[in-house]
């Protein structure tokens, strides 16, 4: 059984990914810190597929921590790289704490991938790496513009550093997966996004809902849009998650046609903020309070992919709808309240 590290294995994307790669028969092990992930989801892991997955509590940016992991653990075939600050705003507020974490735990894995002779990594990146691009849907030779924030930055530079990573080691490959908005949960709800403060639009509609917040809104609808909200192409985690099983599997094969592939994960489809909510609304059966408010800094527009080559070359295409990514964020959503008043019980 191939063994895959997965670092960020306790955020969202990277425990539904593990989800996925354990579905496919690899072995699995995590390296997060826990400063933003949580070992709840790789418990709701071992719920779901019946395999325990260890947790390597590191900071990937201590060089000896991060080196101690691959000593332990001969026989990685593979890495994806998901451990990464990811919130646009504190990256405004704290550009220097981005670019060190992001960028230093970056560079320690990649030197470990070398000593250890790990020649297949998969480097979570974003579309907001395109900035407000000028043509839609970006395809993955879209021309980058000016990042929104220093969080883009990052990828943008991680980005860079793999592909500079690759082109000086002969055997070394890598695959950039350009996420849109990942959203939704794992269809038990058994995981999901864990997001106390929320910033991403789908928790902050369902804890609305749930009356986590009592409302939200909506971040302007005056923009040249059809409804006057920002669009953006929402796709469903477990969709993202399958993606990386691919992309892992098409190196492993040899099957890449370039030592640093690049691919768009979106559905291809732009839908505005007013669009969503009212799929939410659909979904969940609630009524949802919101009002609209100002814009807010740094939105793009619209940004949408043109997925044709993940399609193409990974034969990927998202499963889920707009509907299920509503009803398994729904879903997931009742499910902590369920627990939280279990807790209130006990
Ligand atoms: C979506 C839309 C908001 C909250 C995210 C991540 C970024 C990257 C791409 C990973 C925007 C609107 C939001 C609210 C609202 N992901 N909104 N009211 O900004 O596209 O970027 O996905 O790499 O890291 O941040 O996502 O969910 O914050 O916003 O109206 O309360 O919803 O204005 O138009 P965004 P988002």
């Amino acid at each position: 059984m191939k063994k895959i590290l997965v670092t960020g294995g306790c955020g969202y994307i990277g425990a539904h990914t593990i989800i996925d790669l354990i579905e496919n028969g690899f072995e699995v092990i995590s390296a997060d810190d826990l400063s933003r992930g949580y070992l709840r989801m790789l418990e709701g892991v071992e719920k779901i597929t019946g395999k325990s997955v260890k947790n390597y509590k590191i900071n990937l940016c201590d060089i000896e921590d991060t080196e101690a992991l691959f000593i332990e653990n001969p026989g990685i075939t593979g890495i994806i790289h998901f451990a990464a600050f990811k919130s646009v705003p504190e990256s405004v507020e704290q550009p220097l704490k981005y670019f060190r974490n992001n960028i230093n735990s970056l560079v320690n894995v990649l030197q470990c991938a070398q000593e250890h002779h790990i020649n297949h990594f998969v480097f979570s990146s974003s579309c907001s790496v395109y900035g407000n691009p000028k043509e839609l849907p970006v395809v993955e030779t879209t021309p980058f513009t000016e990042p929104e924030s220093p969080y883009a930055r990052t990828k943008q530079m991680g980005e860079a550093i793999c592909r500079d990573f690759a082109r000086q080691l002969r055997k070394f490959n890598v695959t950039l997966l350009r996420y849109f908005n990942p959203v939704g949960a794992h269809p038990s709800a058994l995981i999901g996004e864990l997001q106390e403060k929320p910033e991403n639009l789908v928790p902050m509609i369902t804890q609305t809902a749930i009356g986590k917040r009592r409302e939200m809104q909506v971040f302007g609808n005056d923009y040249d849009t059809r409804d006057g909200s920002c669009v953006r192409d929402y796709v469903h985690v477990m969709d993202i998650a399958n993606a990386h099983t691919k992309a892992l599997q098409n190196m492993l094969d040899g099957k890449n046609s370039n030592k640093c592939e690049i691919f768009n994960l979106g559905t291809g489809n732009g839908v505005t903020v007013l669009e969503l909510i009212e799929a939410f609304e659909k979904a969940s059966g609630e009524k949802l309070n919101y009002k609209i408010g100002p814009r807010r800094p740094g939105d793009v527009v619209a940004v949408y992919a043109n997925n044709n080559k993940a399609h193409d070359q990974l034969s990927w295409s998202p499963q889920y709808d707009l509907h299920q990514m509503m009803d398994t964020a729904w879903r997931w959503e009742l499910t902590m309240k369920k627990e939280a008043e279990k807790i209130q019980l006990n």
